[in-house]
């Protein structure tokens, strides 16, 4: 993995911890989950992709789909990496499970584990808001829009409170910051 790839990946990992247990924490009634759980396999979600080819996860375009298929292998790895960690592993495994089933590996509805719902949605979110090699960030308002066009993927009480959360934390700095000029 090229160096600036990688620290790209901790920060995406490092930023979606942290937006998952903000969110948690903003939806305590809501949400019954085992925070320190969560923290653990948000921030190593994506520990998988250090054993890639750098080549692929390096490419300034847009994967074939036979790349794609060999970046799905991340969440296999990140499992075997953790496998001494059984409910880590799991949620690493999963958190590229749709809600509708679609996903990785077809696992529907609740079947999904709930820390790896949560990952989902903080994980499109930072990558929508955040540049990538092969496209630009989305503002916050536009990537909400996209989240809500994909609702499927995701659990709809999670991502109606999701939505809340990101306009009332994250929007409301952005306007505060504009204003003192930051
Ligand atoms: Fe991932």
């Amino acid at each position: 993995m090229r160096r600036e790839v990688a620290i790209e990946t901790l920060m995406h990992m490092l930023r979606v911890s942290f937006i998952s247990i903000s969110f948690v924490n903003e939806n305590k009634n809501e949400i019954n989950v085992i925070r320190f759980r969560l923290f653990l396999g948000a921030v190593l979600h994506d520990i998988g992709k250090f054993k890639l080819n750098k080549k692929v996860l390096n490419a300034k375009r847009k994967l074939t789909k036979e790349e794609m298929i060999y970046v799905r292998e991340h969440v296999l790895l990140g499992e075997e990496l953790l496998k001494c960690l059984k409910k880590i592993s799991q949620i690493i495994k999963y958190h590229h499970e749709n809600f509708d089933g679609s996903g990785y590996y077809g696992l529907k509805d609740n079947a999904i584990p709930i820390e790896s719902q949560l990952i989902r949605l903080a994980d499109v979110y930072d990558s929508l808001t955040h540049k990538r090699p092969y496209k630009d960030a989305l503002s916050i308002s536009v990537a909400l829009e996209v989240m809500k066009k994909e609702e499927k993927n995701f659990n709809p009480i999670y991502l109606s409170l999701f939505i809340k959360h990101v306009k009332s934390k994250y929007v409301k700095s952005y306007f505060n910051n504009l204003k003192k000029g930051k």
